[in-house]
């Protein structure tokens, strides 16, 4: 997507942790997810233009069994009562003319369907924050483990 972020004058932030454990997914719908928020986010900063658009995307493992990954935005941002961030996720809720209002609520599906969870919150001064958690699968780093081992071996 660096294309599209370079066309929109938006600058990009890697806050990635090292070393992450892998997690058990479906690699295209994972990537479906970012691919939404991204584009999400680089929506919510075409209009701005007194201040930089940046995106911020971040990994994170908060506790032991999860991961998370953060996009954020400097964008128009978003009300966080919570009737209004229940309806961000809801099926065919846009503000954008044209806008399907699909992206968020297949996203979320997706990450629920991962055992995970999608959240938003304001980023303050401007902006939104999405974020996402997926579960570190014990059995897959078990998995990983041998494998090392089986590549050590002569
Ligand atoms: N990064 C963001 N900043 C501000 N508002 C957002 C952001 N992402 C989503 N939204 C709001 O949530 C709505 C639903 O998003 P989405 O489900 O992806 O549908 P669409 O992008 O087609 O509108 C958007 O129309 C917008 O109002
Ligand atoms: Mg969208």
């Amino acid at each position: 997507m660096r294309a599209e972020l370079h066309g929109h004058e938006v600058a990009l932030v890697l806050d990635l942790a090292a070393n992450l454990p892998l997690v058990l997914g479906d690699r295209v719908q994972l990537q479906q997810v970012v691919l939404n928020l991204v584009m999400n986010a680089i929506e919510a900063m075409a209009g701005v233009t007194d201040r930089p658009r940046e995106l911020r995307i971040g990994s994170a493992r908060p506790d032991r069994d999860h991961v998370t990954v953060t996009v954020q935005d400097t964008g128009v941002g978003i009300d966080e009562s919570e009737s209004m961030l229940d309806r961000l996720f809801t099926a065919f809720f846009t503000t954008k003319p044209g806008g399907m209002g699909m992206g968020l609520s297949i996203s979320r599906s997706i990450i629920e369907a991962h055992g995970g969870w999608l959240s938003a919150a304001a980023n303050l001064p401007h902006g939104a924050i999405f974020q996402f958690s997926l579960a570190i699968d014990s059995g897959v780093a078990d998995v990983v483990q041998v494998a090392r081992v089986s590549d050590a071996a002569p």
